[in-house]
């Protein structure tokens, strides 16, 4: 984990452009997730009241942030947006994704244009989101805690970010935090 932290903050160092920060992050992390790595167990661990973020590392400019993101069986999360580009690997269990359109905050609100669903299994990583594009919701499926590694261009515990009602369109802003791992 060390070695793809350094890899990570070289790339997010020296590249600009984030379609092409992501698809370099994203073969990082598939190759991390098809080796021998493990997690600490405590960062597996999922909380029966809702989905939790674990920090694993948040660089000291917050110019990025890796976090372990694991749901219970049958937990899933609202309608939501990152504000910025993120890649997501499934380190255990499977999650559901449902995309939305991003939409145009000039633009009147109106009821959310989906854009596809997609279950992503271990060992998959997906470019969950570019600036422009990134509205999902997530559900784990089937019978374990899906666990996720995911990579942030910012400290995503901290980032202002919508949550959308789909139906209308309606965004309420949150911060989502940190969780602390069982027992810290
Ligand atoms: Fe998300």
């Amino acid at each position: 984990m060390e070695t793809f932290i350094k890899d990570v903050t070289s790339l997010v160092s020296t590249i600009d452009d984030e379609h092409e920060i992501t698809k370099r992050i994203a073969e990082r992390l598939s190759e991390l997730l098809a080796g021998d790595y493990r997690l600490p167990p405590e960062l597996t661990r999922p909380s029966n009241e809702h989905h939790v973020n674990y920090p694993v590392y948040i660089a000291p400019d917050d110019s990025w942030s890796l976090a372990c993101v694991v749901w219970d069986v049958g937990q899933h999360t609202p309608v939501h947006g990152h504000q910025t580009w993120g890649v997501a690997g499934i380190y255990a269990g499977a999650e559901r994704e449902t995309r939305y359109l991003k939409p145009v905050a000039s633009e009147p609100r109106r009821a959310l244009t989906p854009a596809g669903e997609h279950v992503w299994e271990r060992g998959q990583v997906t470019v969950c989101c570019t600036t422009d594009d990134d509205v999902h919701a997530v559900a784990a499926v089937g019978e374990e805690p899906t666990v996720g590694i995911h990579i942030y261009g910012g400290n995503i515990g901290t980032l202002n970010r919508p949550l959308y009602d789909p139906a209308t369109g309606e965004v309420q802003w949150f911060v989502s935090g940190w969780d602390s791992p069982p027992g810290q």
